[in-house]
């Protein structure tokens, strides 16, 4: 089985080479041809671990190759994967542009029978309407199948996620695409769920939605730690204990970041409303989740004296470790808040650059963490890298003006920190 994977964005170029390990042949399709370019040499235009290397593997041995031509990848292959971007509208919706465009490609140029699987996280509903959308696009009545087959991948373990996925979500009305579905996962060891396409949907946004509760909850319960002087990484881990819990995603921060999860609920949000009901939690977890960030800078700002004029070294730009995607990244906030407050910011990141946006303001971009905290007032860490974590913390403290410690992750050991000689504070913690 040939399969063409429609997207080489995060999604794509790992579910690429996830069906190449696997064993398929597979092509891999973007419209971008600067990006087509980069990956035919083996480089992925975005920082991922694991994917340069086994991109250049599966090119040398022709198991994968890539292509701008959508006509020939299209007629050429049987299985169409669709992984392309879904960004939000202004009212927080997704907007379906490139879906459509891959669609109306399909529509035109194929001969034959295709099993189309959208990966892209679409809203409820979608699939059901784009079998409807491609039959009214076509040329010729083509029998064609859509599956639906979200997502559960994370950033900056893209790569392992895909290839061990704790279960996979198949959204089909019809047995003989189920079965094809089942053929193409063969060589991954997860169970499959096989449901109606609208559900399948509904379970990529509720499992996203949910996540970003347990670590909203968390976030605020912190909040009401510092007061009682409680831990609540201890907290967590007594819950996580409970298996109904789960121990996972109970880390309190600055909040949580990223491409999928504001994205994710404001899509769910907007289709709640769309049918005349309310996700009132979500909206809860939205809100603790867009002062999270505020709420522990005014506290630290009454700790150091206020901000102003001070100079504060930010640790970590991107929306969490492993990669350098700063969208929504709490730590952008963070910046901009300080600015607002007249501090002097000078940010390091071991692989993400600051966006055009901020460049322009008082923030300067350190290529090491010795330049960003010479002299600082303050250190607040954002991005719990594991550069920062195994970092020379008595030589920081050794360079530092007042030595100020903001752990917005709970990323650093106290007690060490306070050994080094450091002021340290952290979420949710006593002090
Ligand atoms: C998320 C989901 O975890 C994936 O299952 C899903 O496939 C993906 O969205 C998507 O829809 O494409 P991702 O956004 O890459 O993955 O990263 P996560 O590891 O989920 O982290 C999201 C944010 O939550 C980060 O800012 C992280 O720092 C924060 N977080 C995570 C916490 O603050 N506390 C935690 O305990 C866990």
């Amino acid at each position: 089985m040939n399969i063409l994977v429609m997207g080489m964005g995060y999604v794509g170029i790992t579910t690429a080479l996830m069906l190449a390990e696997s064993g398929w042949t597979v092509t891999g399709y973007d419209v971008d041809e600067r990006k087509i370019s980069s990956l035919k040499q083996g480089v992925v235009p975005f920082f991922e671990p694991g994917l340069d290397a086994l991109l250049s593997q599966h090119l040398n041995s022709g198991q994968l190759h890539v292509t701008s031509s959508v006509k020939s990848a299209i007629k050429q292959n049987q299985v169409i994967f669709l992984c392309v971007g879904t960004p939000s509208l202004d009212d927080g919706s997704p907007d379906l542009k490139y879906i459509h465009s891959a669609a109306e490609s399909i529509a035109r140029y194929m001969q034959e029978y295709k099993l189309i699987v959208v990966k892209s996280t679409v809203p409820i509903g979608t699939n059901g309407r784009l079998t409807e959308w491609i039959a009214s696009h076509q040329i010729s009545a083509v029998p064609f199948d859509v599956v639906s087959n979200p997502e559960f991948l994370r950033e900056g373990s893209a790569l392992y996620d895909s290839l061990h996925p704790d279960r996979i979500v198949i959204g089909t009305d019809h047995k003989c695409a189920a079965r094809q579905m089942r053929t193409i996962y063969n060589a991954i060891n997860a169970p499959i769920l096989i449901t109606e396409p609208k559900t399948a949907e509904m379970i990529k946004y509720a499992s996203n939605a949910f996540l970003a509760t347990k670590i909203s909850y968390m976030n605020e319960l912190a909040r009401l730690c510092d007061t009682l002087q409680i831990h609540i990484d201890d907290v967590a881990k007594g819950m996580g204990m409970d298996h109904r819990i789960g121990a996972h995603f109970l880390k309190a921060g600055i909040g949580y970041g990223g491409s999928c999860f504001p994205k994710d609920i404001n899509a769910l949000l907007n289709t709640a409303s769309g049918h005349q009901h309310r996700l009132t939690i979500l909206e809860q977890v939205v809100q603790v989740n867009n002062t999270q960030h505020a709420f522990y800078l005014d506290k630290w700002e009454e700790i150091v004296g206020g901000f102003r004029n001070k100079n504060v070294a930010v640790f970590g730009l991107s929306f969490k470790p492993d990669t350098d995607d700063l969208r929504e990244s709490p730590s952008l906030s963070m910046i901009s808040s300080l600015i607002s407050k007249r501090a002097s910011v000078k940010v390091h990141d071991p692989v993400a650059k600051l966006p055009a946006q901020l460049s322009s303001s008082p923030v300067e971009q350190c290529d090491s963490i010795d330049e960003a905290v010479t002299g600082a007032d303050a250190i607040i860490l954002c991005t719990d890298w594991n550069h920062y974590k195994y970092a020379d913390w008595s030589r920081i403290h050794s360079l530092m003006k007042h030595p100020f410690l903001f752990d917005g992750k709970n990323a650093l050991n106290r007690r060490e920190m306070e050994v080094a000689g450091f002021h340290y504070f952290g979420i949710g913690q006593p002090y």
